[in-house]
């Protein structure tokens, strides 16, 4: 497996496995590598025979309050994890390299990055598919995986290649859970005991919506409400409990119809958690009675 730093030696790399008659995939990932992470890498393999991960925590999808400063870097598990799974490359570049002196470019998507996390995180969006572009363009024609639990970026990636006509077919991944519910993410590292017994309020609450929505409800406030106070009840704050459509992102009709997200983004602690599920279509993340 090659370990790759700078742009042009990946973009070289990728070029040279498209020559060799690979299909390329890129996942593109801030590293800290987990179990959802390694999904998507087997979700890109078994579409793609030549697999690429980038580790690249970016700059510029943080708020200046976020955590950037202290989200987890562990580029050598990561590196040791990508190797077991039979990833061809890891791109790990610097930030100079990704946003080199004298960059003023950035990539913005309209309605689709609006709402939801774009309400509480203005900058969020503008940075992920700024660098998403970058990658998508080193990268060249490829497949790319994107996991569900991240929802709106990943709308909001696919609005991007639609629209510019980038030569990627995007996939997206289910979200991978832990035997209690609680959905995987490299922010949970930074949970208390507490924080995180109080964070499976989430996927409680969204397992009862899926069991209301397929018992018949179609109401969109009798489907919000109960979520909205269960959440409420055990987290130290909360941006969101929504209903939108799960293709635009826009608000729900009056009656509901067959497919709508139900997203959710609240605190626990200083831990930001984000999750969803789309009803009409998942299952509810835990068993009855669970
Ligand atoms: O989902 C992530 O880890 C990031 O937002 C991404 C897509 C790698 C862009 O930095």
């Amino acid at each position: 497996m090659q370990l790759v730093r700078e742009p042009e030696a990946y973009r070289r790399a990728c070029d040279a496995a498209r020559a060799a008659g690979h299909r390329v995939a890129i996942v593109p990932t801030m590293g800290a590598l987990h179990a959802g992470h390694m999904a998507l890498v087997e979700a890109a393999r078994a579409r793609a025979d030549w697999v690429a991960l980038s580790v690249f925590v970016n700059p510029t999808q943080f708020g200046p309050n976020e955590d950037f400063e202290r989200y987890p870097r562990t580029l050598e598990a990561d590196v040791a994890r990508c190797e077991a799974a039979g990833v061809a490359l890891v791109y790990a570049p610097p930030r100079e390299a990704m946003y080199p002196a004298g960059e003023e470019t950035r990539v913005r998507v309209g309605a689709t990055a609006a709402p939801l996390c774009g309400r509480f995180r203005p900058v969020h969006f503008e940075g992920v598919t700024t660098v998403v572009a970058k990658l998508f363009a080193l990268t060249g024609p490829c497949l790319a995986a994107f996991g569900r639990k991240d929802y709106q970026q990943l709308r909001v990636i696919t609005r991007m290649t639609t629209d510019l006509f980038l030569p990627v077919e995007i996939l997206g991944v289910p979200i991978v859970r832990e035997p209690d519910g609680l959905a995987l993410s490299s922010r949970n590292a930074y949970l208390s005991a507490d924080d995180r017994a109080r964070g499976l309020s989430i996927a409680r609450a969204l397992s009862a919506a899926v069991r209301r929505f397929d018992a018949g409800e179609r109401d969109p406030e009798a489907i919000v409400r109960p979520a909205l106070a269960a959440v409420r009840a055990a987290a130290s704050s909360v941006d969101y409990v929504e209903l939108v459509d799960a293709d635009t992102l826009a608000p729900p009709p009056a009656r509901l119809g067959a497919r709508v997200l139900l997203a959710v983004a609240a605190r626990f602690g200083a831990t930001r958690l984000i999750d969803n599920v789309v009803l009409g279509e998942d299952g509810p993340p835990l068993a009855a009675g669970a």
